[in-house]
């Protein structure tokens, strides 16, 4: 690690309207603790920050929903968030708020530059969506409608939220307003728009290539993958980089700061950004330290934490932001999550899906070693590169596997040993650090990169790798049989001395991931808390062949970390997730029991015809030959029917529900008069009739067995 860096490491402010769930913890804040406690410990320079983002339009409606002022909402959130974090040890140095004066200065002076310096913004009127009974234009947010995409009915004015399209809220078909259930009308309005579209080509040749201004910025390999994708496609995307607004007619917000400007506010998505800045100017008051050296020169070593969700504001807009202002660092990475799923569906509050972090933490609040707990499960499952799953099972797994079997029984074993055989001092062994410890030095520092690469479950894993060696030395050293027949051996000297070593080794390797673990493992080796710096000399030390806790040092009394759960029935642990398993099966219950009765779903009749309409039909019996897909038709099949007097190709929406191979052979109905329509380039001659359950389910009506083809329904 180069130190003599400026490390600024950031976390996505999360938004001051609701709770956090497992999944923020696992997306955006989990592994930047990670990689900042081991940064720390390497020595190097960290500013850690976050804080909450409390503008925007989700602020407003939460409060309007509960009724109160859109700053009780903040307020109350805020804290919860904030002291939520701190318990389960995400050590930021500072968590602000964008609802302060000095963030609100710090993003209108933004502003003002980027007016100041031409060409970045531009002045547009436009026709906006207004709501005519509340006397006001509305944001995206609150005006809803029709995805033009997917159907959704309830999508969003600028984003839909079942097919991930964003959306501008004239794209939305049969627009309604949030506030007046009405049809909104469009009005004339002025707004400042950012160029983004200016910025295209550095920012391709940036993500792309590495490449910032002719120089080398950063490795663009080290880049995952998922990200530098995302980024590529709404590059390319002809739309992607159009002029922005970056303003909003609404009364919560940071006022845009020009004088024909009233009733304006900046955009949240182009204030909250900057909060980070805001954020570490205000870290910088209260600790003495100059908030410039994080944010300007060629010394800044930025990383934004983040979800995939945020992907490109923190990698396209903000970057493209931060260049047009022409005074700050670019980030060297954004090491984007994607998201965790809860017990195989998505964390959704309204159904009671998933849990919250400070719910964990209260109805955890028996269970020893919560905090570890979650956070080795969460990392150990961590959404890195495709969305991953949480289970409670897993949790227990990893728990009893991981935490107590492994890392804590050998952690026990040695101080127990060294307690029985040498009153609990450090042993001397005949040689300084045994080149038996060559395996683990080398596991120790492919966990450090893996740490500095942002891969964190592979850096976890082998945290277990090296504990389950120093397990797995024991048993084959065996000391206690050794000292049976030859009890002044220095073998066995030699075996704990080298396994102390390695429990010295994981207190601080550990650190990062289970830093309530470590504090632990320190107590009982009798070490001073770990500081900046430790894990430094740790690898000078191993490097040197050195050992990490010198001969004669006092341990502690052995004490176990961590029992297993599943180790006995009448476990109160075992009863807490219980628990959680059994509000998950209600909410299952519950969702099943809204769903339709079969009954219900019967559709209503249609309105009457004439037999002549009914004789129009000429509805045959038919057998279906061959069946085959279409590519890129995920819904569709391309079928050949025998008709008795000829065959006919059909295409037909069936593919979801049949795979082709099942269809073959079917006695079927046909539709033979319908007049024929190209359906992805093959031309279909004919409807195959069929039926639908209340799930949606698709069914063939079938024509009896036994029946020749062609003949008429009537
Ligand atoms: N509040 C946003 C969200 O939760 C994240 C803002 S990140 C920042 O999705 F960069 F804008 F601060
Ligand atoms: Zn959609």
């Amino acid at each position: 690690m180069d130190t003599s860096k400026k490390y600024l490491i950031t976390s996505a402010l999360p938004y001051a309207n609701g709770e956090l769930h497992l999944g923020h913890l696992a997306g955006a804040y989990l592994p930047a603790d990670i990689y900042v406690r081991y940064l720390r410990l390497r020595g190097c320079d960290v500013a850690f920050i976050c804080g909450s983002d409390e503008h925007g339009a989700a602020i407003t409606m939460r409060a309007k929903k509960e009724g109160v002022s859109p700053q009780a909402i903040i307020d109350k959130y805020h804290t919860l968030n904030k002291e939520t974090f701190q318990k389960l040890g995400i050590s930021f140095d500072y968590y602000h708020r964008t609802s302060v004066p000095l963030h609100h200065e710090t993003s209108q002076d933004f502003f003002k530059k980027l007016i100041d310096k031409g060409g970045e913004l531009e002045e547009r009127t436009t026709e906006q969506y207004y709501d005519e009974d509340y006397d006001q234009f509305l944001a995206d947010r609150y005006i809803t409608g029709e995805c033009p995409k997917c159907g959704n009915p309830e999508a969003y004015g600028d984003q839909c939220e079942r097919c991930g399209s964003s959306l501008s809220p004239t794209e939305l078909i049969n627009p309604k307003s949030v506030l007046s259930g009405k049809t909104p009308v469009l009005k004339p309005t002025k707004h400042w728009y950012f160029r983004l579209d200016k910025h295209g080509d550095w920012l391709r040749d940036w993500i792309e290539n590495g490449i910032l201004d002719g120089q080398q910025h950063h490795d663009p390999k080290a880049w995952k993958k998922h990200v530098v994708g995302q980024c590529l496609s709404w590059l390319n995307d002809g739309e992607g980089l159009l002029p922005r607004a970056i303003t909003r007619d609404l009364d919560w917000g940071i006022p845009v700061p020009l004088p024909n400007a009233k009733g304006k506010v900046l955009y949240v998505w182009f204030d909250a950004p900057i909060g980070y800045i805001s954020s570490t100017k205000q870290w910088a008051i209260e600790n003495n330290k100059n908030w410039e050296e994080y944010w300007k020169g060629g010394n800044v070593h930025l990383v934004h934490f983040i979800g995939k969700d945020n992907i490109v504001f923190h990698c396209i807009v903000f970057p493209a932001m931060l260049k047009a202002h022409g005074e700050f660092a670019l980030p060297v990475n954004v090491p984007a999550n994607q998201f965790l799923n809860f017990e195989g569906q998505k964390f959704s509050k309204s159904k009671g899906w998933g849990i919250e972090q400070h719910q964990y933490l209260e109805e955890f609040a028996d269970f020893p070693n919560k905090e570890d707990a979650l956070r080795w499960a969460l990392i150990r499952n961590m959404p890195e590169n495709k969305d991953s799953d949480f289970k409670w099972d897993e949790f227990v797994d990893f728990y009893d596997k991981d935490l107590a079997d492994n890392l804590g029984n050998f952690i026990n074993r040695v101080v127990t040993l060294t307690n029985s055989y040498f009153g609990g001092a450090v042993p001397a062994a005949e040689i300084g650090l045994s080149s038996k410890l060559d395996v683990v030095s080398t596991l120790a520092k492919s966990l450090a990169q893996d740490i500095e690469g942002f891969n964190f479950k592979s850096a976890a894993s082998i945290l277990m790798e090296i504990s389950s060696w120093g397990n797995q030395y024991l048993q084959d050293t065996a000391p206690w049989a050794i000292r049976k027949s030859d009890p002044e051996s220095p073998v066995i000297k030699e075996c704990i001395f080298n396994a102390l070593q390695i429990v010295t080794l994981l207190s601080a390797l550990c650190e990062p991931f289970i830093p309530f673990t470590s504090l632990k493992i320190r107590g009982l080796l009798n070490l001073p808390v770990l500081k900046n710096g430790d894990m430094e000399e740790v690898f000078e030390k191993l490097e040197m062949g050195e050992a990490l806790l010198p001969i004669g040092h006092q341990v502690g009394a052995p004490e176990i970390l961590f029992a297993k759960i599943n180790d006995r029935k009448e476990d109160s642990r075992l009863k807490i997730i219980e628990r959680q398993k059994a509000k998950l099966e209600a909410v299952i219950t519950e969702e099943a029991s809204k769903q339709p009765s079969n009954h219900s779903t019967i559709q209503p009749l249609k309105e009457a015809i004439q037999y002549d309409d009914f004789a129009k039909l000429d509805i045959r019996t038919a057998t279906i030959l061959t069946a085959e897909p279409i590519p890129k038709a995920d819904k569709l099949l391309k079928l050949t029917v025998d008709l008795g007097l000829e065959k006919r190709t059909v295409v037909s929406g069936i593919a979801e529900h049949f795979k082709p191979e099942e269809v073959v052979g079917k006695k079927v109905l046909l539709l033979a008069n319908l007049a024929p329509r190209k359906l992805r380039g093959v031309e279909s001659q004919g409807m195959i009739l069929m039926a639908e359950d209340a799930d949606g389910k698709l069914g063939f009506v079938n024509a009896g067995e036994g029946w020749e083809n062609g003949l008429v329904v009537k």
